[in-house]
């Protein structure tokens, strides 16, 4: 059990994991002074199965909620969903000082904070993840948004929650696929912390994926979670610090695109984004090659689905990335494990050479 605390001035917050918190949500939302309308947002399978959980102490705690479920998938994160959102939220007379709680995987909380972030200027909003990925990483610092049909995420703000609840037992329940593509966002906080964090994702692979240990999972959650509040509580807005974070993303991301929405988990293609970066990092010589080779030996054992790519196709979504800055593709590589470094492709004093870059991505395109 922990309670990590996000010291942000007036968006200050506590994030808490502890297995079997969910039916105390009630109570915590009462401590932080939330009354008045709550709607909570949801997908089919949390409603079914988290929802009946989740009201009695929040009506115990004398808030009155309204229940709205979302379709799965990848396409509920539209503007058109935002716009019935709003319009539920009007037609329930939602004010200023009402609260949404998003009940849901990293779909419903980015689509439920960008609602929150934007209705009537700005409402308060809760996340409650339920995924292994959401709990470890879109949950925590702000990030909310929605997908344009031209790009994912395209379109959102920094927006902080007034309170994120992890409760490591609702993974009971997760599909497998949704267990490894949590765990690419885990592989990749691992290998920009230290040699001891990444000893105990590669020994306790198993009791993670296949064992679902209950114990296990909440530390190694927690202690995902602390990598990442580290990152934002000293760059909030993604300024510069907080870029170490997208470890793996700026190749991910364009193998997303390419492969088309619900196509691939986003950690799964976080998965090959870092196995590239490794790749890249090893070539331009700036990583050992032992320890590439431990990467690689270790990531080769998850059963990520192949996926096959136009090379060509995933360089050009590299370049509408968010993380182009003046039409150079930011990169984050690996002098060592626990060593991150950003790198400009094309810029400053590291070039990395155009085969050396199309090398890295056909191997995991394929
Ligand atoms: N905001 C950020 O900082 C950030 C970071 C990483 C990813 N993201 C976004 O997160 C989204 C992906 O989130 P995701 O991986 O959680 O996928 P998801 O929200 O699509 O959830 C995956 C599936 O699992 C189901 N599900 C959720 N909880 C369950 C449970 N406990 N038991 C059984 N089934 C359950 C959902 O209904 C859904 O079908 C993407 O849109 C991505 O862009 C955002
Ligand atoms: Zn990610």
């Amino acid at each position: 059990m922990a309670k990590i605390h996000l010291p942000l001035g007036d968006r200050k917050y506590d994030v808490h994991v502890e297995r079997g918190i969910l039916p105390h949500t009630g109570q915590i939302l009462n401590e932080l002074g939330i009354s008045g309308k709550v709607a909570v947002f949801t997908s089919p399978t949390t409603e079914k199965t988290y929802l009946p959980e989740l009201l009695p102490g929040l009506r115990k705690n004398g808030l009155e909620v309204n229940t709205k479920c979302l379709p799965s998938g990848e396409s509920t994160k539209s503007i058109q969903v935002a716009e019935e959102l709003y319009s539920q939220l009007i037609d329930w007379r939602f004010e200023r000082g009402s609260t949404v709680i998003a009940l849901g995987g990293g779909v419903v909380g980015d689509l439920t904070g960008f609602v929150a972030s934007t209705f009537l200027r700005g409402i308060q909003y809760v996340q409650i993840p339920t995924t292994l990925l959401s709990q470890v990483d879109s949950a925590i610092g702000g990030k909310v948004g929605i997908n344009h049909p031209l790009g994912k995420n395209l379109i959102g703000a920094i927006y902080q929650p007034k309170t994120v609840i992890v409760d490591p037992d609702l993974l009971q329940t997760l599909p497998t696929r949704e267990m490894l593509s949590g765990f690419g966002e885990i592989i990749k906080f691992s290998l920009i912390r230290d040699f001891k964090f990444f000893s105990q994702i590669v020994s306790g692979r198993k009791a993670i994926l296949d064992e679902k240990q209950p114990d296990f999972l909440q530390d190694v959650i927690t202690k995902s979670i602390r990598i990442k509040t580290n990152y934002i509580t000293a760059d909030e807005f993604d300024s510069g610090r907080q870029r170490v974070l997208n470890f793996g993303h700026t190749v991910g991301h364009a193998i997303e695109a390419a492969a088309g929405f619900d196509a691939i988990r986003h950690g799964e293609a976080v998965i090959k984004g870092v196995q590239s970066a490794v790749e890249i990092s090893e070539n331009v010589k700036l990583l050992g090659t032992h320890i590439a080779t431990r990467v690689h030996d270790f990531l080769h054992e998850l059963t990520v689905p192949s996926i096959s790519l136009d090379v060509e196709e995933v360089l050009k979504r590299m370049q509408i990335d968010k993380k182009v800055t003046d039409g150079n593709v930011t990169l984050v590589l690996l002098k060592n494990i626990g060593d991150p470094i950003i790198v400009q492709h094309g810029a400053g004093q590291l070039t990395i050479k155009e085969h050396i870059l199309r090398q890295a991505i056909a191997n995991v395109c394929r």
